[in-house]
């Protein structure tokens, strides 16, 4: 095998060390890209006046149909040098015109910028799918529910309100998916190994070639960034906790009856025929993890690195790619599985008397109704429960008690009943963001809205970039 980088200065390298250093099975994801941009260095060639429009077209033409594939071998270290090796054997020597003004160092990291940010498209597709199934489900589980705090029943929820609340958290994680999006899109060609090179190439036309925002303006920070894979794993690992904290909910509200799963999503006991294991949520809760892993990982590479290109750099890609492979099937897992979502109404009204989880409404109501201050009213609640806990008179009949020996006014002993009563609770609550299904559906159509521009916005940008590489390959300098 003829080596290419080696030529007459050295001797081969040992094939272990080979082995360990080259990148092919994570290249294997950018070998398009690879191809891409080529073809736009190619093209800027050609524009420059370095190569003669001849070579430059034969070579766009064997470029193109590099897009079916070539053959990646290790022992050319990389992608970058298997494509230059397969090129060669189709046109020749004049293969080597592409090596003019551009290093690996440059075409590596803007390859990973072109998958990357096609990944973090279609990843947000998924969200949005995810966010889409959410809303479907909270428009139709405006039914009582526990909200819990501690781990402990604490205040009437409902399940819409539940879901929304994640759905929010989401919707802040596809900003980070966008700003990730923005410290990708942009264009290290040019920066060559990193002091850029003697070649008067345009970078803003590659930049522009391959539909990037703009170039990475410094030629060093081009070649050496890769804090764009690190947003990404660090929006994806925020994702990963949102679905983490979610499916430990569930886990939860099985166990406790409130709640129950499509057969789909759980398994059962080889052992135990009654179990009813809800063993997706306990594998995402998992999987979030190692996203977490990845991110720490690809952080600390990065941290100890000098100046500009370091084969450390290599070792994040395959990181990425993984970040990726994982959070897909997470995310439409989720979305699937909250649609099976089945309450156990009976027992969750019966939990909510049990509990009393609108002791502190009655509180409320007794601060607001007496102007009394709420600490007061909040020991008055406390001792009628105390009281309850020992005469298991009702509660409100305990509070009316307590309450009698410390004001004036006449009680309204249904007003109490009332304020306690838990699905007239809901109902009360006031509050911007609350429970009240009038404040659900209002969140409800805010984040349809959301979902409808990042929709048009995912679109816009998929039709920049497949028009981008349509004229990549078209001979119009
Ligand atoms: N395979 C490398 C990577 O994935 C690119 C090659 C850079 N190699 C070099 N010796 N400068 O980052």
């Amino acid at each position: 095998m003829v080596d290419i980088l080696r030529g007459k200065r050295l001797n081969p390298m040992d094939d272990k060390a080979l082995k360990i250093t080259s990148s092919v099975d994570a290249d294997r994801r950018i070998m398009k890209k690879i191809v891409y941009v080529n073809a736009a260095h190619v093209k800027a060639l050609k524009r420059a006046g370095l190569i003669e429009p001849g070579i430059a077209s034969e070579l766009l033409s064997a470029l193109d149909k590099e897009l079916d594939g070539y053959n990646l071998d290790y022992r050319y270290e990389d992608a970058h040098m298997s494509l230059e090796e397969d090129l060669k054997s189709k046109v020749g020597e004049m293969a080597g015109f592409i090596g003019l003004g551009k290093s690996r160092n440059d075409q590596v990291a803007t390859s990973i910028r072109l998958e990357a940010r096609e990944e973090l498209l279609s990843l947000t597709k998924s969200v949005a799918g995810l966010l889409a199934s959410m809303l479907e489900v909270s428009k139709s589980q405006g039914a009582l529910f526990i909200g819990m705090t501690h781990l402990q029943p604490a205040q009437p929820i409902t399940v819409s309100h539940w879901i929304l609340n994640y759905a929010e958290s989401i919707l802040r994680t596809v900003e980070r998916l966008k700003l990730a999006y923005r410290t990708t899109n942009i264009s290290p060609m040019g920066a060559a190994a990193l002091a850029g090179s003697t070649v008067p190439l345009d970078r803003l036309y590659t930049s522009h070639a391959l539909a990037f925002d703009a170039p990475v303006e410094n030629t060093i920070d081009a070649v050496s960034s890769r804090d764009f894979a690190i947003d990404t794993i660090y929006a994806i690992s925020m994702l990963a906790s949102d679905l983490s904290r979610m499916s430990s909910d569930i886990i939860v509200y099985m166990s406790l009856g409130y709640m129950d799963l499509d057969d789909r999503f759980v398994s059962t006991s080889s052992l135990m025929p009654q179990k009813r294991n809800a063993v997706v949520a306990e594998i995402l809760r998992a999987k979030s993890a190692n996203l977490v892993s990845m991110l720490f990982n690809s952080i600390e590479i990065n941290r100890t690195l000098n100046t500009s290109y370091n084969l450390d750099l290599q070792e994040i890609t395959p990181r990425l790619w993984s970040a990726f492979d994982e959070i897909v099937p997470m995310v439409e897992e989720m979305s699937s599985m909250i649609k099976g979502i089945r309450l156990n109404e009976e027992l969750i009204n019966r939990t909510a008397k049990d509990s009393l989880i609108t002791a502190s409404d009655a509180a409320e109501y007794i601060s607001m109704k007496y102007s009394m201050p709420f600490r007061d009213a909040h020991h008055i609640v406390g001792e009628a429960i105390r009281k309850t806990e020992n005469n298991r008179l009702p509660l409100a009949q305990n509070i009316s008690g307590v309450l009698a020996g410390k004001v004036n006014a006449s009680i309204n002993q249904q007003d109490i009943e009332d304020s306690l009563d838990p699905q007239r609770s809901i109902f009360n609550r006031v509050t911007l963001g609350g429970p009240h299904p009038d404040q659900s559906g209002k969140m409800i159509s805010n984040i349809n809205l959301q979902l409808d521009k990042l929709n048009a916005w995912v679109a816009s940008e998929e039709k920049k970039i497949e028009k981008a590489y349509e004229l990549l390959f078209s001979k119009e300098w």
